[in-house]
């Protein structure tokens, strides 16, 4: 079977299907059409998630106080390439398979790279980036989330793996890229070839696995009786950074690499959940490791679907999985100290109608001290969100989940159903305003609200932060910790916005009052906030332009100011694109924006045009008269 043409959650409801909804949920679905919920008059209607959301009319932005924005708002379109606003100019700093290392070849487009070149090369499809600093030097880490199978092999054939380097060499293009830049006579960022700071980390790369789970049976294999020492990362999406240094790689889609000899082999339920499956994503990893056929080492899934915290300036340290932070499909790490000095990361799941979590450190961060332990030890807690704007942070523990603390930071999916979480719309990125006590999540969209139920049988019918059936555009929620402490348990919440188009639709598929003909867009994914306290938010969303969907163009990047809630658009990508990852250049005169799958379907040259191969890669953006962005 093929399912080169579908996304990673396609995938998954094709090989792992949700019951269909339920007379339960319908019964529901009829109340709360009858009671008018989508026109917004349920007792906390539409209108009053959005309190203190909407745009300020035009005129009294004119009036009122200066524009945050610092740009012109850039139109829709279904360019080629990347379109930046007027006095912007953009440059590429690295592109899949460009080498790290002088010993590798540069990126071959006749043959795409060997197994031994990528795995000196930039990875494929980078995801969320950081940036990092110390004694003059400037690191990168990127993600390296996935590989456009069809390209990456598109010498073969029929654009599949052929040979065992085929695969290997797709194995080789996950991971991390880590690695030295500075700029040029020109002023342009470059890699720098050959320092000592250049590293890639693949599925292969030793790790260790700390925290509650380690060592628990499900995690011992033949290979690792003991449960502590894991091989490779995988499937990388978003990041974090921690306040000591340390760059977060997130764990997201880890299920679609494993897969059995025997397609009939039946993994567990509790695989299942995760969506693993003994048919193969067209990876082919099980042919050549069998780490991953899941009949032969059925516990090899427990080992990914963490956190994994990486020193980016100790090439040689051993990247240690986290397994206090849970397990499930981690979107990134948003990482904020609370007043009290402990660590607190939000995370989010991102699966239709799984959920939101936060992590709080036992101990404090020490400005001087040693953190390197600080994300071993903490409280799980998972979001319930509650229609009189108020929320919750539910425990997980033995108390309150019936399972161990390890079990709860293996099958963290199954704790969180079992306290009655908050079911959510694919839960993306978080960002925490460096300028006020609040965080936003990105809820990229979710088909099956209000239609089926989540893996775990939970009821997705529509909830607060959740609040349109069959949401195909998104929305961005935010909330507020009591007494202004992100480690306290309660919150407020709101929404920021309600993507839409509100050309096709009257109704809350028009979206918030902020989303206009002129700044639409659909499936918010990446989110960051600057030191400004502007939010960049970055989509994934559908680029057909067409339907629904007409007037959004591209996959675009824009920007929100929080306070009066205006959303305007930054940059538009090229054909087929996602725009995801972000970071700044320390004097944040450049802005380093992602690309990833330009020509996912075949249809981009970007960006060396002509009849090049479409490539994922690290884009600069700057003022043309130097000034700061961001
Ligand atoms: Fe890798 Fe949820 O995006
Ligand atoms: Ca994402
Ligand atoms: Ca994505």
């Amino acid at each position: 079977m093929s399912h080169d043409d579908l996304s990673f959650d396609e995938i998954d409801e094709l090989i792992s299907p949700r019951a269909e909804e339920t007379d339960f949920d319908q019964v529901v679905e009829t109340a709360l059409s009858r009671r008018g919920f989508l026109g917004g008059v349920m007792t906390f209607g539409l209108g009053s998630f959005l309190v203190g959301t909407t745009a300020m009319p035009c005129k009294a932005l004119a009036e009122g106080p200066a524009d945050r924005f610092g740009f012109a708002a850039v139109a829709a379109n279904t360019e080629d390439t990347i379109t930046v606003p007027e006095g912007f100019e953009w440059d590429q700093v690295v592109t899949w398979g460009d080498p790290l290392f002088a010993d590798a070849p540069t990126f071959d487009e006749a043959t795409r790279g060997t197994a031994a070149s990528q795995a000196r090369a930039f990875g494929d499809n980078n995801d969320g980036m950081s940036i990092f600093t110390k004694d003059g030097r400037t690191v990168m880490a990127i993600n390296n989330e996935y590989t456009n199978r069809k390209i990456l092999w598109g010498n073969n054939p029929d654009r599949r793996w052929v040979t065992e380097d085929d695969v290997q060499k797709g194995m080789n293009a996950h991971g991390i890229s880590v690695f030295e830049v500075a700029r040029d006579e020109s002023g342009k960022w470059q890699v720098v070839l050959d320092s000592d700071l250049n590293r890639r980390i693949t599925p292969q790369t030793d790790m260790d696995l700390t925290g509650p789970a380690a060592g628990h049976d499900l995690l011992k294999t033949d290979a690792d009786p003991a449960g502590t020492k894991t091989r490779g990362t995988w499937n990388n999406c978003g990041n974090g950074e921690t306040p000591w240094g340390t760059y977060l790689t997130c764990e997201e889609n880890f299920n679609g690499y494993f897969s059995a000899a025997d397609e009939a082999h039946e993994v567990s339920t509790e695989l299942k959940r995760y969506g693993v499956s003994s048919k193969d994503w067209g990876y082919g990893w099980a042919k050549v490791d069998d780490r991953f056929d899941v009949s032969k080492n059925p516990n090899e899934p427990n080992r990914a679907g963490y956190v994994v915290e990486i020193d980016p300036f100790n090439p040689t340290s051993t990247p240690k999985k986290r397994t206090a932070l849970g397990r499930f499909k981690h979107e990134n790490a948003a990482v904020v100290l609370a007043p009290n000095g402990k660590a607190v990361v939000y995370l989010g799941d991102d699966e239709r109608g799984e959920f939101l979590y936060k992590f709080v450190s036992h101990c404090t961060y020490s400005a001087t001290g040693d953190n390197s332990d600080l994300l071993e030890s903490g409280d799980l807690f998972v979001a319930k969100f509650f229609d009189d704007m108020r929320g919750e942070w539910l425990a997980l523990t033995p108390e309150t989940t019936g399972m161990s603390d390890a079990e709860i930071r293996i099958h963290t999916r199954q704790a969180a159903s079992h306290v009655g979480a908050t079911t959510m719309d694919r839960p993306e990125w978080v960002a925490v305003n460096p300028t006020k006590a609040e965080a936003y999540v990105a809820l990229t969209n979710n088909k099956n609200r209000g239609k089926k139920p989540n893996a775990g049988g939970d009821d997705t019918s529509a909830n607060g932060p959740n609040p349109r059936d069959h949401n195909n555009y998104g929305q961005i929620a935010r909330w507020m910790p009591d007494n202004e402490d992100h480690s306290a348990n309660g919150f407020s919440w709101n929404l920021f916005a309600l993507a839409g188009n509100p050309d096709v639709h009257d109704d809350a598929y028009a979206g918030s009052e902020n989303i206009n003909a002129g700044n639409m867009f659909n499936s918010p994914d990446g989110m960051a906030f600057d030191d400004t306290g502007l939010l960049w938010i970055q989509t994934d969303g559908k680029y057909s332009n067409k339907g629904d969907f007409a007037g959004m163009g591209n996959n675009q990047m824009l920007a929100g100011d929080t306070v009066t809630g205006e959303i305007r658009r930054f940059l538009v990508g090229p054909k087929e694109c996602e725009v995801t990852g972000v970071c700044w250049s320390p004097d944040r005169r450049t802005m380093f924006v992602g690309i990833q799958h330009p020509g996912e379907k075949g249809n981009s040259h970007f960006p060396d045009g002509g009849t090049s191969v479409p490539r994922s890669g690290v884009f600069a953006v700057r003022r043309t008269d130097g000034g700061l962005i961001g």
